[in-house]
């Protein structure tokens, strides 16, 4: 049963959002067959793979500088706040909620609206990705666009563009792990598809 509409999702976000999902996509399939190449059998040319992973890249790097001045001169980056005080217990309850009382049908912990726009869970996980492995992520890839530029050939003994890139791919598996689950819980919702309706026509739907 439904009960408010709530306006969540500003367009620049639903816009922003839908850019970096389709960005992301393309950047895990041509950077697995990168990883994984065969030169008998690639998933994708090697050299095709090169030059989608880096022209997708910088256009993912572009839209992720947008979602941040949005997020500086709109409100919504006040939803990116992590409390000082009581987050880990927050935390526990929302864990709890999704491992147990969502099971007993309880009400959910922490209720979604104006104030309030993603659980604990979605927070911690939102502010990790988007202000942690995003910009590792981009920083890396960039570096090793123009490792002359950005890369000394050693450091502490080993080399640096090995380095670079094993954090550049450690932090492509975080993300990637990290998609998975998001549109796992986003099917979580008071029907499974209508947090998925929610970006796109920007109204959070809650229980009454
Ligand atoms: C096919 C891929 C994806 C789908 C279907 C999807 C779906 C959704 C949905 C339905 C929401 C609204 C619910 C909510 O606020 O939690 C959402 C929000 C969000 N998603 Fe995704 N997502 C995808 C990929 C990604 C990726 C790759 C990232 C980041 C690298 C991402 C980051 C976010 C963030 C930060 C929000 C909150 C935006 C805001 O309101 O400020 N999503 N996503």
């Amino acid at each position: 049963m439904s009960g408010e509409k709530i306006y969540l999702y500003p367009v620049y976000i639903r816009l922003w959002h839908l850019m970096n999902a389709i960005l992301c996509l393309i950047l895990i399939i041509t950077g697995i067959s990168m990883q994984f190449s065969n030169p008998k059998y690639p998933l994708i040319r090697f050299d095709l793979a090169v030059s989608v992973h880096n022209i997708v890249g910088i256009l993912m790097a572009v839209s992720y500088l947008l979602f941040i001045i949005g997020n500086i001169f709109t409100g919504n980056g006040r939803y990116y706040r992590i409390p000082r005080k009581g987050f880990v217990k927050e935390l526990m309850m929302q864990f709890s909620y999704y491992t147990r009382g969502i099971f007993l049908k309880e009400k959910a912990p922490f209720q979604i609206n104006k104030e309030r726009k993603f659980n604990p869970l979605q927070l911690f996980t939102y502010v990790w990705t988007m202000y942690f492995f995003v910009p590792v992520i981009i920083i890396s890839g960039i570096s090793m666009m123009y490792p002359d530029i950005f890369i000394p050939s050693k450091f502490l003994g080993i080399s640096a563009l090995h380095l670079t890139d094993l954090i550049h791919v450690v932090a492509g598996f975080a993300i990637s792990l990290f998609m998975f689950i998001h549109v796992y819980f986003c099917t979580i919702g008071i029907t499974p598809l209508s947090t998925f309706k929610s970006m796109i026509n920007g109204f959070h739907e809650t229980h009454d």
